[in-house]
């Protein structure tokens, strides 16, 4: 479990400081996929590079499996933990080949060969992209890419898996390839993903949906939840996936539509089933 305690984060010395993150209480449970939206500049990066050290909270507590990020003693054992994977496919690329970019990290760990090769396959196939081991990371699409920065950080056998926007550079089907993959990860491995986006169609299949604004947490819930919250979103500066706005219009303006998050075919059903009343 991560828990995060009274995080405060300023950046830079008085009196030029920013207080990126103001006062943040969160917890992220075993297993849990935990959606984090919110307006650029809200805090959202700093929140994540928290979660494995890579930022130190300036007040405040960040503990992952009860160790605190604070210690440096623990800083090793944190990062083993607490795998990131960042925005940009392309500045994460070390090597010239697929297995040996995958490879890296437990190479430095010394990790044995043969238990080296056990990870890739086993990293490689929960990622479906067995088929390119062999090939070269820049000749990759983006989401292939992405797919194989994961794969790296999963062969250090993480508990947990942050991500900071990691479609934010991709195409549509680049991000609903890595999309998928992650959802996959945390059904089949029993991962727990702290998922940062500001696309806000990609965590309608969160566990817990996290809207932080100007460093505090704004908002939080089921999505169903967050989502039905239309005029706070709004006033967030989010986006609204368009279907989950028009339903929440329609049922405004009187149609029967079920209780909470509808999806695209049951809101469609809706529409049509009342046009037919109508004819
Ligand atoms: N290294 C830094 N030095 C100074 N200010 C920073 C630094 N990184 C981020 N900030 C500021 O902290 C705030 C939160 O930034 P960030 O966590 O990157 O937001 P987000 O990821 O939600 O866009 C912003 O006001 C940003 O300008
Ligand atoms: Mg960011």
């Amino acid at each position: 479990m991560i828990e995060i305690h009274g995080l405060v984060h300023r950046f830079g010395e008085a009196p030029e400081t920013t207080e990126a993150l103001r006062g943040i209480d969160l917890a992220v449970g075993e297993g849990e996929f935990l959606a984090l939206l919110g307006p650029n500049g809200c805090g959202k990066t700093t929140l994540a590079k928290h979660l494995n050290a890579l930022l130190l909270p300036t007040e405040g507590e960040v503990l992952v499996d009860g160790r605190s990020t604070s210690d440096p003693a623990e800083l090793w054992e944190i990062r083993r933990r607490v795998g990131m994977v960042f925005q940009d496919p392309d500045r994460q690329m070390v090597a010239s080949v697929v297995e040996e970019e995958v490879a890296f990290g437990p190479e430095n760990l010394g990790v044995p060969p043969a238990e080296i090769r056990r990870r890739i396959g086993w990293a490689l196939e929960a990622l479906g992209i067995q088929a390119l081991r062999r090939a070269e990371p820049n000749l990759l699409s983006g989401g292939q890419k992405q797919r194989v920065a994961i794969a790296s950080v999963l062969v250090m056998e993480p508990r947990y898996l942050v991500m900071d926007e990691p479609t934010a550079m991709l195409d549509p089907l680049g991000r609903r390839e890595v999309l998928r993959a992650v959802h996959d990860l945390r059904s089949n491995l029993g991962l727990t993903v702290l998922y940062v986006t500001h696309h806000m169609e990609e965590v309608l299949q969160a566990d817990r949906v996290v809207a932080l604004q100007e460093g505090r947490v704004a908002l939080q819930g089921a999505p169903s939840e967050v989502f039905a919250r239309v005029e706070e979103l709004r006033n967030l500066g989010l986006d609204i996936p368009s279907h989950v706005e028009l339903a929440w219009r329609l049922r405004a303006s009187g149609l029967d539509l079920p209780e909470g998050l509808v999806g695209e075919e049951v809101l469609a059903e809706a529409v049509l089933r009342r046009w037919r009343e109508l004819q």
